[in-house]
């Protein structure tokens, strides 16, 4: 039956929203301040990406700037552009390891209303915030058993979350699965979304966030009658006027069939990400289509991970460029940078039924059925 509603409004850590509805941080370069600060003024949640942020600004405004700097300057040309509506947040992807503090630093200073992390589990995040700071911190997590962790972990910091988005395997970007438990179905939203919420329920009671595959006004209807206290986007937001994604990529989203939806992963379906996890991608994306089977341009390091000594050293797609895309410069290039190397584009798996940019009023007004 099809279901018309006024949306709830959305309360997160004693700040009410207008609308539950969360732009989901997209990097590299796609939820920059433009999009989300619009988001916000929409009266919604808007989501800055933290990835390879410190290259974006210092290109933008040709003048180094750290992650740290980088991220108080974001969170405040956002929160002008919202002019003091909705809600400005950060995504910052736990396995981008080496800018992680800084990028959290950089958040909590700027007074950004939250911090969203997922790509890993955001054990360390309560310490690296600090007990004074007023931020909502919320994870993404694909299962409960996530969620018990990350809760049993922050108590002993004297936190709890203050929301937590759950991601199904219908989503952009990286993916928190096993290759192999995509298309389960013990895996879709709807079955991991009833147990984290009689967990949220039983557990302070906090909001209960859904993302991968919503689409439309009707969607989000469902899911809140089903219990959901909000919905975060992805690929809605990427084929905006205000998205950072080029116009190639927003035009490959426009003109992409079901069948080039598909997820990569280095070890099943390879090249992959370097993160190891899956990664939903276009196959028209030319890095993926040309850029293959050649050795990547690599020389960003965002996706360093630590040696033995400790230092930010490993990087998994120099290391063996067969399996993994060099996902730093792919990015960057899907987002107009680092034009020395084709674009890589990662979308939900609705891609296929964006048909035209729109502003971001005219799809927020639509998914909130006004
Ligand atoms: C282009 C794109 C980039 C994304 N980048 C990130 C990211 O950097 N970090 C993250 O946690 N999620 C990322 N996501 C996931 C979104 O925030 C969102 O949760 C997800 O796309 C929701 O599914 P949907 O696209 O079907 O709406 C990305 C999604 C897209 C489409």
């Amino acid at each position: 039956m099809e279901v018309h509603m006024i949306l709830p409004k959305l309360t997160i850590r004693d700040r009410t929203y207008e609308a539950p509805i969360i732009q989901g941080g997209m990097g590299v370069g796609v939820s920059r301040d433009m999009l989300a600060g619009t988001v916000a003024h929409e009266g919604c949640i808007g989501i800055l990406s933290s990835a390879c942020l410190d290259f974006l600004i210092s290109h933008d405004l040709k003048k180094r700037y750290n992650a740290y700097d980088a991220m108080i300057l974001e969170v405040q040309n956002a929160r002008i552009l919202s002019q003091g509506h909705g809600g400005i947040g950060v995504n910052i992807m736990v396995y981008l390891a080496r800018d992680f503090d800084a990028s959290v630093r950089g958040a909590v200073d700027a007074k950004a209303d939250m911090i969203i992390c997922g790509a890993g589990l955001p054990l360390q995040l309560p310490q690296v915030v600090g007990t004074t700071a007023d931020i909502a911190l919320i994870p993404i997590v694909s299962s409960v058993r996530a969620l018990r962790l990350i809760c049993a972990r922050w108590a002993k910091k004297g936190r709890r979350p203050d929301a937590v988005v759950v991601e199904g395997p219908l989503a952009g970007g990286h993916l928190g699965f096993a290759y192999e438990d995509l298309t389960r179905s013990e895996h879709q939203l709807d079955a991991i979304f009833p147990p984290i919420k009689e967990f949220a329920m039983t557990n302070g009671d906090f909001p209960v966030i859904v993302a991968g595959g919503i689409y439309t006004h009707q969607d989000i209807c469902d899911w809140i009658t089903r219990g959901a206290d909000g919905v975060q986007m992805g690929t809605r937001f990427l084929v905006t006027e205000e998205s950072g994604a080029s116009l190639l990529y927003k035009q490959a989203v426009i003109e992409c069939t079901p069948e080039e939806i598909i997820v990569c992963h280095n070890r099943t379906c390879p090249p992959g990400s370097p993160s190891g996890m899956p990664f939903r991608t276009l196959t028209n994306a030319p890095m993926y289509a040309f850029g293959k089977f050649r050795r990547p341009f690599c020389n960003r390091g965002y996706v360093l991970q630590k040696d033995a000594e400790g230092s930010f050293s490993i990087c998994a797609a120099k290391e063996n460029s067969q399996q993994n895309f060099c996902i730093c410069n792919g990015l960057l290039s899907s987002a107009g940078y680092a034009k020395d190397e084709q674009p890589l584009f990662t979308v939900g798996t609705n891609a296929h039924r964006v048909d035209r940019i729109v502003s971001t009023h005219e799809l927020i007004c639509e998914l909130k059925g006004s």
